[in-house]
């Protein structure tokens, strides 16, 4: 898959996720591989502009992660296009712009999925990025705003007009959050309207989830996110389907493996204990559901009042398990 000018091989995207897709989440999932461009969590165009040194920290990468995509939020064009360009002088291959998120710190200021229901303004915000913007530009966004009001298929419409390179479809609307019952349909008839890349979201955790959504939506990529926190082999679990091969095999011991050495990374870049010790359990609720018994590791992992204690747990996790 091309998005503009950059290739996206294979097409697996990682999701970006707040407190979750950080460089040391994404070393992760690049060196376990299977995985065609990665994201940055969001940052606000504003604090990009400002060049506030939290929202910079937040979108470093390696020198080596390409293809990337730093997204950004908002709800200024004039901002969001100085952020958006700052975002590719920093280097990012990409330029994504967030109309999907449902958090209330977002909408609350009337970013993220707020916009889908102001169309005029996310064309404001669209067309000046587009204008600020040399490189490739995409959008991500859900179906609606809720279940009555599914407008991906115009809002994507308008985006392409526009000039935008590609777009993200999440099935769910803003209100159904992480709910809602799985519906296709939205995503393929963006996909249908549009001659851009569409790329599919939403509950994607694994090879089968995978080819039913290519095959119910017929879209060019597939953006995946908690099955990536859950399973950091499924990008290869996916690849080796798509050419018809085994998944790899992944034993207790490589979960031990990645696990823990996560959690070294994240000691290292957490200033306080309380940072790494909160961010160890973040990521414990979703890794663990892709380890048999791994409700009795989770719980583990929260009831440590230490980093120490967190991966002694995990150690005696799998030595006992
Ligand atoms: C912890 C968390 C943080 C998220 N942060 C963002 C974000 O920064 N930007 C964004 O566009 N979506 C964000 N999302 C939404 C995901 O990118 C994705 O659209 C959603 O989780 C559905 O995909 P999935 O079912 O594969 O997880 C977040 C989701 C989670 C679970």
């Amino acid at each position: 898959m091309y998005i503009g000018k950059v290739t996206i091989e294979p097409n697996l995207i990682l999701a970006p996720m707040e407190g979750v897709t950080d460089l040391t989440f994404r070393r992760l999932i690049r060196q376990i591989g299977g995985c065609g461009l990665t994201c940055t969590e969001f940052v606000p165009g504003r604090g990009l502009r400002d060049h506030i040194p939290r929202v910079l920290e937040m979108v470093q990468f390696d020198e080596d992660e390409h293809p990337l995509s730093i997204q950004v939020y908002g709800r200024d064009p004039v901002a969001m296009a100085e952020g958006a360009r700052m975002a590719r002088d920093l280097g990012a291959d990409i330029v994504d712009l967030n109309l999907g998120c449902p958090s209330r710190k977002v909408c609350a200021h009337s970013g993220g999925s707020a916009l889908l229901r102001e169309p005029a303004l996310a064309k404001d915000i669209v067309c000046a990025m587009r204008t600020a913007v040399d490189g490739p530009f995409t959008v991500k966004m859900r179906a609606g705003w809720d279940p009555e009001h599914q407008n991906a298929p115009e809002i994507a419409h308008m985006c392409e007009e526009e000039g935008v390179d590609g777009v993200t479809v999440h099935w769910r609307t803003r209100t159904e959050r992480f709910g809602g019952t799985r519906r296709l349909d939205v995503i393929a008839t963006v996909k249908d309207r549009l001659s851009i890349p569409v790329i599919a979201n939403g509950d994607i955790i694994d090879a089968s989830s995978a080819l039913h959504t290519l095959e119910a939506t017929n879209c060019d990529g597939l953006m995946i996110g908690r099955g990536a926190i859950r399973n950091p082999w499924v990008f290869r679990e996916i690849e080796a389907a798509l050419v018809g091969h085994a998944p790899p095999l992944v034993t207790a011991t490589d979960r031990e493996r990645v696990l823990l050495g996560y959690y070294r990374e994240i000691r290292t870049t957490f200033r306080t204990e309380k940072g790494a010790l909160g961010r160890m359990k973040k990521i414990a609720r979703y890794f663990t559901e892709g380890v048999p018994n791994g409700r009795v590791l989770r719980d583990a992992i929260w009831h440590s009042d230490t980093v120490e204690e967190a991966e002694a747990r995990v150690r005696l996790f799998f030595a006992t398990g």
